[in-house]
């Protein structure tokens, strides 16, 4: 049984299982009257035209693709989804100009987020993180990155992880799992910060990886948070354990974080508002893939974005997520992220859909498996109410998901 899309205005396929940089960027490989034919759980046939009819079997199932933009399902490379309570109260802060590092130091932020975390059972985080990933899915989301960082002790950085596999195993969504231990100093730790790296270092990146439970391991380098010299020694450490690495880089400030992701060939450098020169060539120079957060650069108010023009000139592979989190980017929504990249950072609609689709699969290497309509690949696709890829992000601020396609099923049809 399969199901075949046929006559679809706008075939966007990113085909080619790389990571996509300079003009490669600008292509994402549309193919007009396009047809994509997909057999149990995988993508057979891709093509333009009538081509799609040899290959019809009784009981597919034959959507008509007149009127919409079919894309590969949105892969989003960087959240915090799983975590409980809410932090609407900061709101007035930020808007009285206190800063995000200095709300963290007053013990709000991410450290009000892990009192209300380390408080909860595995089945209501589970709950919690469930829901978003249904509002993911319903906006074209079919892979996410899930960090862990809201426990900071080993119990609750377990608990995190464990829901991470609970919802791959339990969700349509794909969850990739990354152990972020070194998101905050925790408030037992604040006076003694070495001695919780080296539980980070000496007792929870074993456990973690011994017990299987993340797939890479990533940190918050940042004025005020954990130091370039700290991330270094919890980097190595992590892939002394065989972890793959991630780097939340130069968010807030230049700490030459960007320049730390090169030297150590990092899979990927998240963030990146405030990368220098000398930091964006060594993402370029060491094919370390850019995660871009332009939500997050909005909602933290800097009133600046990530250079996202001059990295992709310079030859970096840009990818674009969420961040979904509590306090800096609470949205589920890739499309609203495709605004602000967009009118943010000036990206084209091929460089965004290209940054969330192949090269967001790179990020957390998924390459070989999502990210492209290609012959092969899994049967992940979404479909959208837009009669091209321009008018997707023409038309901002609502949803326009009509249908999206989770390994062969239909599971979203609005
Ligand atoms: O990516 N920067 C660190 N972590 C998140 C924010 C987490 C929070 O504020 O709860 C981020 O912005
Ligand atoms: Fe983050």
């Amino acid at each position: 049984m399969g199901i075949i899309i046929k006559n679809i205005d706008c075939l966007v396929t990113c085909e080619g299982s790389y990571r996509k940089k300079k003009e490669e960027m600008k292509d994402a490989k549309i193919i007009e009257n396009g047809y994509v034919v997909v057999k149990e759980e995988n993508i057979v046939a891709v093509g333009s035209g009538e081509g799609y009819k040899e290959y019809i079997t009784q009981g597919d199932t034959i959507l008509d693709g007149r009127g919409k933009t079919v894309t590969p399902g949105l892969v989003d490379p960087h959240t915090h989804v799983v975590y409980a309570g809410s932090r609407e109260r900061e709101l007035p802060l930020k808007l009285n100009k206190v800063g995000y590092i200095e709300i963290l130091k007053m013990g709000g932020g991410i450290l009000s987020t892990v009192e209300n975390t380390r408080k909860a059972s595995v089945e209501e985080l589970a709950g919690e993180a469930r829901k978003r990933l249904d509002i993911m899915l319903n906006h074209g989301t079919t892979t996410v990155e899930s960090k862990s960082g809201y426990g900071l002790d080993l119990e609750s950085e377990e608990k995190i992880l464990k829901v991470n596999q609970l919802l791959n195993e339990s969700h349509p969504i794909d969850v990739v799992s990354t152990f972020m231990g070194a998101h905050a100093i925790p408030k037992e730790y604040k006076e003694n910060r070495q001695e919780f790296i080296r539980i980070i270092n000496e007792e929870m990146i074993p456990y973690i990886s011994e017990h299987k439970l993340a797939e890479f391991v990533d940190c918050f380098c940042e004025e005020g948070v954990f130091t370039t010299e700290e991330c270094k020694n919890i980097l190595e450490i992590g892939r002394q354990h065989g972890l793959k690495l991630k780097i939340h880089a130069d968010e807030v400030e230049s700490v030459k974080g960007a320049e730390l992701a090169g030297e150590l060939k990092a899979t990927t450098a998240e963030h990146l508002i405030a990368a220098s020169d000398d930091g964006i060539k060594a993402l370029a120079d060491n094919d370390v893939v850019a995660v871009l957060l332009p939500s997050t650069a909005f909602y933290l108010m800097l009133g600046k974005y990530a250079r996202a023009r001059e990295m992709i000139d310079k030859g970096v592979a840009v990818a674009l997520a969420t961040d979904c989190n509590p306090g800096t980017s609470p949205t589920e929504s890739l499309q609203n992220v495709m605004t602000f990249a967009c009118f943010g950072m000036r990206m084209f609609p091929e460089e965004i859909i290209n940054a969330m689709t192949i090269n967001a699969a790179c990020a957390i290497d998924r390459e070989r498996s999502v990210g492209s309509i290609e012959p092969g690949k899994k049967a992940d696709i979404a479909m959208f109410n837009s009669k091209n890829l321009n008018y997707l992000i023409y038309h901002f601020g609502i949803n326009s998901v009509d249908k999206v396609i989770k390994n062969g099923k239909i599971v979203v049809e609005r």
